[in-house]
């Protein structure tokens, strides 16, 4: 079958007729039309190649080899999960309520990767079902009610989670902010209220989670849950101060409550170092709830949430049974087993490591030559640059990051700008990604950036106002300026006018 069903025109038409318009969709004024995908690339409708910097859920790489294509099973005739998961989808798929053993292997499995504490699997099918059944068992476990969630922080699209991403909720005005949910400063050192030269920004961010606490107290709010990505990824890629995460555990717990890592953006060994974005805070620390997603099936729709024995044990004491249709099924669990194999076996954990921080030393050259770039932020491949305007006052050059992300597909990049300010540009590629790859995004950064610098420097700013009133006394001595009225010289080309109109938004 041909990948491609219609022109690209009438898919877009088609997609406007029948699917919700508030559904997003990348670059909404010329979209994309993916057709297929490999490695760290992807294909349009002509054949084009995309450099895919943006896809966290096409994990470990797209169309993956060792976890979906006949052809590359009997190449890898070596990894028994991938002839495994080819058979499994041939044989069996059905739901958790049937022993299987692929839903065991794979629990334990993944467990393996995890702090021993961290010892019991609920699976289920996206992100937002995780959190949601987070929230679910620290209230059921707490007894309590209240939630702390952080400053721009997204968990997900069902109404539970609405409630706790400020990063949703904020953009609607009419709505009010759920009573038993609290939002603490993001803990950003960069542009937060506790920068990085405050002597101890982890504790400044910690208190003031305790002071929520107290005040919620007072009310007779209890807190059940303080909920935070390990890395903040949505809210402008920010890494906080290492102890912070230990800090607050200690007065979530005093008052009752747990701790819950979303690591749906950030696990699965993205930051290089360590398999688990929370581990970088160090081993002292270990949350009460783990909930994982996107990368999990490198694509397949599936998710987890891990906890302890005795979350899950009070989970149970409520009476009221667990089932979920699709969490567990024997081909998931296989696709997971998969997955986890050709992280292990191909090192992509490592790569990201060794390729993360060779992007971030370029990344860092680029700072040093241009203005532009305010901070540099990154650990493995999960990389942030954030854009200002002004370095002191740290004016979020929005307007100039939109037009990087454009410029970039232009020339066949995907790169996403994100963060309150939608001024950060954002790296997350597939783990495969190269040093190759690296330079070559960062070069043509590089180049979109010394234009601006030019665009913007004083020396052509003054020649194009000194040239504009030369213009301006020729149409007064002349009572018109000749050649320069003409309709195309007055107006620009339509890509100059297009392209200025970008720099503004
Ligand atoms: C940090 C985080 N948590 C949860 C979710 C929700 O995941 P899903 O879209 O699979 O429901 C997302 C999605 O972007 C996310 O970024």
């Amino acid at each position: 079958m041909s990948a491609e069903r219609f022109e690209k025109k009438e898919t877009i038409d088609l997609r406007k007729k029948y699917i919700g318009p508030s559904c997003k969709i990348f670059f909404s004024h010329d979209p994309i039309k993916i057709v297929r995908a490999k490695g760290q690339y992807m294909y349009d409708e002509k054949g084009q190649r995309y450099l895919d910097c943006i896809n966290n859920v096409a994990h470990g790489k797209h169309t993956c080899t060792g976890i979906y294509t006949q052809s590359t099973l009997k190449e890898s005739s070596q990894n028994s999960n991938s002839i495994f998961l080819f058979s499994q989808m041939e044989l069996l798929n059905t739901n958790s309520r049937f022993l299987h053993d692929n839903l065991v292997l794979y629990a334990q499995r993944l467990q393996a990767t995890l702090p021993d504490k961290l010892a019991v699997c609920y699976f289920v099918n996206s992100g937002s079902e995780a959190n949601d059944l987070a929230l679910r068992l620290a209230r059921q476990y707490t007894g309590h009610r209240d939630i702390i969630t952080l400053e721009n922080a997204y968990h997900g699209h069902v109404s539970s989670l609405i409630d706790i991403s400020p990063y949703k909720f904020h953009q609607l005005s009419d709505t009010e902010q759920n009573q038993f949910v609290h939002v603490a400063s993001s803990p950003d050192v960069y542009r937060g209220k506790h920068r990085a030269d405050h002597s101890d920004p982890a504790t400044a961010y910690a208190d003031e989670v305790k002071d929520i606490i107290n005040k919620a107290y007072k009310k007779g709010g209890k807190i059940a849950a303080f909920i935070a990505e390990s890395l903040q990824s949505c809210g402008g890629q920010v890494i906080p101060p290492v102890g912070y995460f230990q800090q607050v555990a200690q007065h979530v717990r005093e008052a009752g409550g747990v701790f819950i890592a979303d690591e749906v953006q950030v696990g699965f060994g993205r930051v290089g170092s360590h398999f688990w974005a929370f581990q970088l805070q160090g081993e002292d620390f270990v949350p009460d709830i783990v909930t994982m997603g996107k990368p999990i099936g490198n694509g397949h729709p599936m998710s987890c949430v891990v906890t302890t024995k005795e979350v899950a044990e009070a989970f149970m004491s409520s009476g009221m049974e667990y089932f979920n249709t699709f969490g567990g099924n024997p081909v998931s669990c296989a696709i997971g087993l998969a997955v986890l194999d050709v992280i292990e076996k191909e090192d992509l954990q490592g790569n990201a490591l060794r390729v993360g921080q060779y992007l971030t030393s370029l990344l860092e050259k680029q700072k040093e030559k241009h203005l532009l770039i305010g901070d540099i932020r990154g650990r493995g491949l999960f990389v942030g640059v954030e854009l200002v305007r002004d370095r002191l006052k740290l004016t979020p050059a929005t307007a100039e990051a939109q037009e990087v992300i454009y410029r970039l597909k232009e020339q066949h990049i995907l790169l996403s700008a994100d963060g309150p300010h939608r001024n950060v540009l954002k790296f997350k590629p597939p783990m495969c990604f190269t040093t190759e790859d690296a330079e070559l995004v960062v070069e043509k950064i590089d180049v979109i950036l010394t234009v601006f610098m030019i665009l913007l420097s004083p020396v052509f700013i003054l020649t194009l106002f000194l040239y504009n009133f030369y213009v301006k006394l020729l149409t007064d001595e002349n009572g018109h300026s000749g050649v320069l009225h003409s309709k195309g010289s007055r107006q620009g080309s339509p890509q100059q006018t297009k392209q200025s109109k970008r720099l503004r938004t």
